[in-house]
């Protein structure tokens, strides 16, 4: 009861130090629920988006509101993928225009292992190890969808991998049509990393789980269609989940066919969280926690947010 409603009107009667104090203990103890309630909901909705390509053209002239997005979605950070070391100074500008938000990988896609000469592995090597930011070589993989020349693509994932090994970081690996193979390859070679973007059956998916990796899904696991993959993100343990955009590609129900961007990762989570029945806060929290151990994301952002 607060000392203003006193059930005797008629009369002016000055509260005693009983009623203030129990009035003060009152506004302190709903200060503290709500100061809680308000921790515990920041902490439940850190998700991390750990795919993105945001040095992309298609953002270029909106990343402040993509940004503003973001973080009304939950996203406390992001780790930005890298298609070509020629990307590394944008991609460096992101991270500090977005400091300390962004983390990033330096490494060459399959798909454009045409553009692999005597140097890019120097170059590789030599960008990841200047900035602390970088968290991961990648992306790099085979993809057998969208080309045919296997070789080349199986000796500069191998060249990658090195990198990787040498320099003690995990790897982003990009798969398509080539589960086999690449098991092959990371069998000979075990390293610790992701399977980005993944698009594989259960079976391919306890390959990888059995190497080690993590396994990351993207818009993808929300298709209606994608029953493989729905079934794949069922079987992996939670303390091995991942969830990323791989924005501006891909955006996940109900956002399909329109440009993707990490506030989207929330969409991912939520149905992740309903195939594997599992609160949403829960996922968000493993997810988190599993990507914080990977890329080893030590930046003060968690005591900042
Ligand atoms: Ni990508």
């Amino acid at each position: 009861m607060l000392p203003s409603e006193q059930p005797d009107q008629g009369k002016q009667t000055l509260p005693t130090d009983h009623q203030i104090m129990g009035y003060w203990l009152w506004v302190v103890g709903y200060w503290l629920l709500n100061k809680q309630q308000t921790t515990n909901n920041k902490q439940q909705m850190q998700l991390i988006d750990t795919h993105v390509h945001l040095n992309f053209e298609v953002f270029q002239q909106d990343l402040g509101s993509l940004e503003n997005r973001w973080r009304e979605a939950g996203v406390v950070h992001l780790v930005h993928s890298c298609v070509h070391p020629n990307e590394f100074e944008s991609i460096r500008h992101l991270a500090d225009r977005f400091y300390p938000t962004l983390s990033f990988a330096v490494g060459l896609h399959p798909l454009d292992v045409d553009k692999w000469t005597d140097s890019t592995k120097e170059q590789i090597l030599a960008l990841a190890k200047i900035d602390p930011r970088v968290v991961a070589i990648g992306e790099m993989g085979l993809d057998f969808y969208k080309a045919d020349n296997h070789l080349l693509q199986k000796e500069v994932l191998l060249a990658q991998l090195e990198i990787a090994r040498l320099l003690d970081k995990p790897v982003i690996i990009h798969c398509r049509s080539a589960a086999a193979l690449m098991r092959e390859v990371l069998t000979e070679f075990p390293v610790r990393g992701v399977m980005h973007c993944w698009g594989g059956t259960p079976e391919e998916t306890k390959w990888f789980l059995d190497l080690g990796f993590y396994i990351s899904f993207s818009g993808i696991v929300t298709f209606k269609n994608a029953r493989n993959i729905q079934a794949s993100a069922k079987m992996v343990p939670s303390d091995r989940l991942l969830i990323e955009t791989d924005c501006p590609f891909l955006a996940p129900v109900p956002k399909r066919g329109f440009r993707n961007e990490p506030a989207y990762v929330l969409h991912v989570a939520q149905h992740l969280s309903r195939l594997r029945s599992v609160p949403l806060t829960t996922l968000a929290a493993q997810t988190t926690a599993n990507a914080r151990s990977l890329f080893q994301l030590n930046f003060s952002y968690y005591e900042n947010n």
